[in-house]
């Protein structure tokens, strides 16, 4: 073992008095950066209590104060009748990484090395939609926060946290609460046509989380996945992980142009679609269309993600029933989530997986996962039980029917010429066509700078697609604001029309 005379730490050693920071604390802290950043090496013994307490002048029990923590975090050992040193066990843990910090200016370009699978990845990665503090004009993809019924929400959270402490404080079961479960199945057969049982649900932190388990348990890296283009940035970015080929497929009225997936791959392993409302441009799948798309994912043993995120929103007539509810041959895995439903703060999604698939994904999640938040999970599942769920929808569905409203009346009055607002009979937003002369992106970013959220097309886009235009979000803004908005955006475009003419 080392030994070195008590001294050498001293001139490193510092106290402020002044400081509002207690002397402990500092001392303690000013100690271990010395241990961990190297310059103390294991084995080598710090000064006596007494030493140290008065060469820095401080009490002898603020000294063994601070061993005795740093003892207790095993940066320190003591050794009865020989003081304390550096603890051995940091020869064999000490973090690399705080040694380099000093250097970090000096190597700038040191990356740490990724996995293969990683570092593809996130080449290949596109950057999600920014989410603004407070929604502005026309902010995608947000429920109407101030039309949430929190004082509701309070209530059964405080119900809950009054049940017996073991099942509050418990771990929950990694497939989901079962309540949860429950509740989900009953509200899936009443409101989607889908008959399945609670242990064909699978609860996740949120639809993402749920394509990317799908990925990793379904997909090999090279993979053929169809996906729709344009189509959503966070669930591209989840298959991505997982390495797989992603195949762009056109889009047309219909939806997902079946046709053109099997030209561009007909060895498909998976689909990827959003029928309800296609991500971003809001298409409706059409029946025909759905089922064309089960005859070729039964034909290659493909699987097809139906990700269901806004289906409990249609403002008209009655929907087309979900990929699920119809397919016989047992190849969709439908995802649904709450983050539209009740609010994205609660990061509950949940998958249904076919007959098939449970087995797998019992295995896998029991594995693997400890589960979503008990507290959150029992708060829903209370929610949709005592039917505060459906009438949360039904009242929604008036809102966000009013809000889509207002969007299309104040584009006819104010941005006629410019942009033309294509009209949806669901979800949250929806596409508009910008007149030719325009340039989407800058557009975009011109808005921007004016308080409005518009996303070009382009940024959906695996390849370059024929459409072009702004995606514009209605169900976070009341109206008066998307009147503001959209006189706003007019001023934009006549203002960008006036400069090119010049
Ligand atoms: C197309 C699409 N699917 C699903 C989701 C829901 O994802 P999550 O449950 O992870 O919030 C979103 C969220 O923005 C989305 O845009």
């Amino acid at each position: 073992m080392v030994k070195h005379a008590g001294g050498v730490l001293l001139p490193a050693l510092r106290v402020e008095p002044e400081a509002g920071t207690p002397i402990t604390i500092q001392l303690a802290g000013t100690l271990r950066n010395l241990i961990l950043s190297g310059d103390l090496q294991p084995g080598e013994r710090l000064p006596s209590t007494r030493t140290l307490a008065q060469d820095i002048g401080v009490s002898r029990t603020t000294v063994v104060n601070v061993y005795d923590q740093l003892t207790t975090e095993g940066i320190i050992e003591s050794r009865v009748g020989a003081g304390a040193y550096v603890s051995d066990a940091l020869e064999f843990r000490r973090p690399v990484e705080l040694k380099l910090s000093n250097t970090k200016k000096e190597n700038p370009g040191l990356k740490p090395r990724l996995a293969n699978l990683s570092a593809d990845a996130s080449q290949q990665y596109s950057l999600r939609l920014p989410h603004p503090e407070h929604p502005l004009p026309f902010t995608t993809g947000i429920p109407a926060f101030d039309a949430f019924p929190m004082a509701q929400w309070a209530r059964l959270s405080a119900e809950f946290l009054r049940e017996p402490r073991d099942d509050v404080l418990r771990y929950p079961d990694s497939s989901g609460l079962l309540t949860l479960r429950q509740a989900i199945a009953v509200h899936l057969r009443a409101n989607r046509g889908i008959n399945c049982s609670p242990d064909e649900v699978f609860i996740f932190n949120g639809a993402q989380d749920a394509f990317n388990r799908i990925g990793m348990t379904l997909l090999d890296p090279d993979d053929a996945v169809w996906f729709e283009n344009p189509g959503t940035i966070g669930a591209r970015n989840s298959l991505i992980t997982c390495g797989v080929r992603l195949i762009p497929v056109p889009l047309d009225g219909d939806g997902i142009c079946v046709e053109d997936g099997l030209q561009l791959a007909p060895d498909f392993r998976m689909a990827f679609v959003t029928p309800a409302h296609q991500h971003p441009l809001g298409v409706t799948m059409s029946l025909k269309r759905r089922f064309e798309l089960l005859r070729a994912a039964e034909r290659a043993g493909a699987w097809i993600i139906e990700d269901d995120y806004v289906g409990e929103f249609h403002y008209s007539g009655r929907p087309p029933p979900t990929l699920k509810s119809v397919d016989e041959g047992g190849r969709v895995i439908y995802v649904g989530s709450f983050s539209k439903s009740l609010f994205p703060a609660l990061r509950l999604g949940y998958l249904v997986a076919p007959p098939k698939l449970v087995e797998t994904f019992h295995r896998i999640v029991s594995a693997t996962v400890q589960g979503a938040p008990t507290h959150f999970q029992s708060i829903v599942a209370r929610f949709i039980q005592e039917g505060h769920f459906a009438a949360h929808i039904r009242r929604m569905r008036k809102i966000y029917a009013e809000r889509k409203h207002a969007l299309i009346d104040a584009a006819v009055r104010h941005l006629d010429g410019l942009l033309t607002v294509k009209p949806t009979e669901t979800g949250f937003q929806t596409y508009a066509e910008l007149a030719p002369e325009f340039d989407e992106v800058e557009v975009a970013r011109r808005a921007a700078e004016r308080r409005i959220v518009v996303s070009p097309i382009s940024r959906f886009s695996i390849v370059p697609v024929a459409q072009t235009g702004l995606i514009l979000g209605f169900s976070a803004i009341p109206p008066p604001a998307i009147e503001a908005g959209a006189k706003a955006l007019a001023d934009l475009l006549r203002t960008m029309r006036a400069e090119q003419a010049r």
